[in-house]
């Protein structure tokens, strides 16, 4: 009999690709490698207020699903942490001086979208930003604490003060993946959805670097 493996694994596996792509966008390997400025930074959390605005109202609407509600947590609630980096690294009117580049919006559609009715799709989403925050995130944020000079303000977004142990967090998350009771074709439609989110975080990367040809012409 073929080894069965638990459908974390099967996503995790199938979807890396689309991770890979993410990771590897220039925007962001310019950002890691010290080639990005703090105006380039300062523009990537403007892009995460809208995507986790939508996320985190979805995550409010959604947690009453019996499905959903598993993965839910406040622990993970990213918008307070954006908005007191935004008020750190733009100032008090940082609202008036951000808007959502046109792949943000896409993406913040795409969620309203699937959120509304499909508690799989919500959990894709879900899945994609946070247990990345919780993993690629760390690094990032302590390469962006060492470039730019941020203890904690300016890279709130990445400090999970109520999640101690990320792994173990990761973990349980895992664990709660693979007992969720969703047929095959129900699993490869969130495998689907996951990528879908993938490829919305590359093609923002790519957004980002046209609007800094922009910005630095
Ligand atoms: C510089 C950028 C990035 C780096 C260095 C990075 C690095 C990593 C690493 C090292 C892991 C594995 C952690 C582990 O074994 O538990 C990981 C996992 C993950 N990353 Fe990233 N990442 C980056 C960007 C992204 C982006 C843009 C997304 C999507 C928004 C993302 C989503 C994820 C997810 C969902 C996982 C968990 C996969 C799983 O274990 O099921 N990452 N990342």
């Amino acid at each position: 009999m073929a080894a069965v493996i638990p459908f974390s694994q099967a996503l995790r596996e199938r979807t890396w690709t689309g991770h890979s792509d993410s990771e590897g966008a220039g925007f962001m390997t310019d950002l890691m490698s010290g080639k990005g400025s703090r105006d380039d930074y300062i523009a990537l959390v403007a892009q995460h207020f809208f995507i986790y605005e939508a996320i985190e109202a979805a995550a409010e609407r959604m947690k009453n699903d019996p499905v959903a509600a598993a993965f839910i947590s406040p622990k993970l609630t990213r918008l307070p942490a954006i908005v007191e980096d935004l008020r750190f690294l733009i100032g008090d009117d940082w609202r008036e001086q951000i808007v959502p580049l046109p792949t943000t919006a896409r993406y913040v559609r795409r969620i309203e979208e699937v959120a509304a009715t499909w508690n799989g799709g919500f959990i894709a989403h879900h899945y994609t930003r946070y247990l990345g925050d919780l993993s690629g995130g760390q690094i990032i944020r302590t390469l962006m604490q060492r470039q730019f000079g941020f203890e904690t303000n300016g890279v709130g977004f990445y400090l999970f003060g109520d999640i101690a142990k990320p792994k173990e967090f990761k973990e349980t998350y895992r664990t709660q993946l693979d007992a969720v009771d969703w047929d095959a074709g129900e699993r490869e439609r969130v495998i689907d959805e996951v990528l879908v989110a993938y490829r919305f975080n590359t093609e923002l990367f790519l957004d980002l670097a046209q609007e800094k040809a922009a910005r630095v012409a």
